[in-house]
């Protein structure tokens, strides 16, 4: 899987359900009495989500503009609702409720028609609310009668239908892969689907699988863990802190900064992971301009960094040992190590502890800028950089830099 981000969770208020109706949060309570008629039931969101403003062509010039190489689109969220008009979803599907639209159909085919990126579901195997899943609960999972007849017919149906390349399951609901038939599913989906050729999966598939089983470990939601993991895995993360859908009610500051992105990107990246960045698009259908912004700064910022960032590996050190946020990733084409630091020192100079030197052979670039750079070694190990003299308008980019090192142990 190359290295990517990117996500769309659409779901209605999925989250905000929970909060309101089974956990009773008061702050929640408080919003639906202030905001709803009295006797407003969660189904009644179905029509209110509209999507007129949804254009697949603009969503995929966005992520396409946003660098990333692949995009995971939540198709059913634990509310149940799926964007495609499933056979298995009747009356709660985006077909006959709502937008009357395939969304799934149409991003997938705006998504292939325009860009390179790989086209994968979210899909969540339970459901907070359906009766079938809850009796099967109280039954202690002896009972199938959820997975049976929902889940995995849907399942399915949208790997015939969409033809992902990555499923990204989630939502055991605490019943084990056995309950889900996770393992018949997935054998299916590797040996027989129209899919077994490219798909890949993540680790959310029962109780006890989450990084310990899978194509890509996922671990838990912002996992980010700064050292080296020696399998795949992805930090699924959101731009806004606090919420995976969209919040009308949201501050400015809820927001990460396209500095905060670029240090969780490369932080990421070091250590062997994908970052998998969630924008929550609008019941209207729009992706909001500030989630649009993040998504064409973290494109301009590829678009200058990239070679330390696509088809590279971790190195030896993923960070180094004298100055703070400098990440380490390695280009096996080209040879070079690849230092990307996060904050332009004053000095003018930079020191890295890790980079053992060869004099005479090592070379240092700064990408963006065409000259070569002047080096002392430090002893054994370490490094002191002379930066080129730029003023903030003459450098190759903002918010991090690469330094690419050749002919370093
Ligand atoms: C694919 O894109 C081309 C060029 O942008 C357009 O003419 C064509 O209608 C699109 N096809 C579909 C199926 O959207
Ligand atoms: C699990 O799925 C496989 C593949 O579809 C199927 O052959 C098998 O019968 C299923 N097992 C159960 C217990 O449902
Ligand atoms: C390297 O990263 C680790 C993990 O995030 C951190 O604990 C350590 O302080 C970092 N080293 C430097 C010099 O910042």
């Amino acid at each position: 899987m190359p290295p990517g981000l990117l996500t769309w969770t659409v779901c209605l208020c999925s989250l905000v359900r929970w909060y309101w109706q089974k956990e009773k949060r008061e702050p929640y309570v408080k919003f639906m009495e202030a905001n709803y008629p009295p006797g407003f039931s969660y189904e009644d969101f179905g029509p209110l989500f509209t999507a007129e403003f949804f254009d697949p062509n603009q969503w995929a010039d966005i992520l396409k503009a946003s660098g990333a190489k692949y995009v995971v689109l939540t198709s059913k969220h634990h509310e149940g609702f799926t964007l495609w008009g499933s056979k298995y979803s009747w009356n709660w599907n985006a077909v006959d409720v709502g937008p009357k639209r395939d969304l799934v159909a149409e991003l997938a085919t705006s998504v292939r028609n325009r860009t390179d990126l790989h086209f994968g579901l979210y899909h969540s195997l339970f459901e907070w609310f359906n009766p079938l899943f809850l009796e099967d609960a109280t039954n202690v999972f002896k009972t199938r009668k959820f997975p049976t007849s929902k889940s995995l017919p849907e399942l399915y149906e949208i790997v015939t239908k969409y033809q992902p390349e990555i499923i990204w399951s989630d939502g055991n609901g605490n019943a084990p892969d056995t309950y889900w038939n996770s393992t018949g599913f997935l054998a299916w989906l590797y040996n027989d689907s129209p899919v077994r050729d490219t798909v890949v999966t993540n680790d959310r598939w029962g109780v006890g699988s989450i990084c310990t089983h899978g194509g890509f470990y996922t671990c838990s939601d912002r996992y980010n863990p700064g050292h080296l993991l020696p399998h795949k895995w992805e930090n699924c993360m959101t731009i806004d802190r606090r919420s995976w859908g969209y919040r009308r009610n949201a501050q400015l500051d809820d927001y990460l900064t396209i500095e905060d992105l670029v240090k969780q990107l490369v932080e990421t990246v070091s250590c062997g992971g994908n970052l998998l960045m969630n924008v929550g698009p609008t019941h209207d259908g729009r992706i909001a301009v500030v989630f649009e912004e993040r998504l064409r700064q973290m494109g301009a910022w590829l678009k200058v960094n990239g070679e330390a960032i696509y088809g590279t590996k971790p190195w030896r050190a993923q960070n180094d040992t004298v100055t703070p946020d400098v990440w380490y990733t390695f280009s096996p084409k080209e040879g070079k190590v690849n230092a990307v630091f996060l904050n332009w020192p004053v000095s003018g100079t930079l020191e890295l502890g890790e980079p053992q030197a060869k004099l005479g052979e090592t070379q240092v670039e700064l990408v963006g800028y065409k000259e070569l750079l002047k080096w002392v070694a430090l002893g054994e190990k370490g490094i002191v950089i002379a930066l080129p003299q730029l003023t903030p308008k003459q450098l190759p980019c903002q918010w991090g830099w690469t330094l690419q090192l050749t002919d370093i142990n």
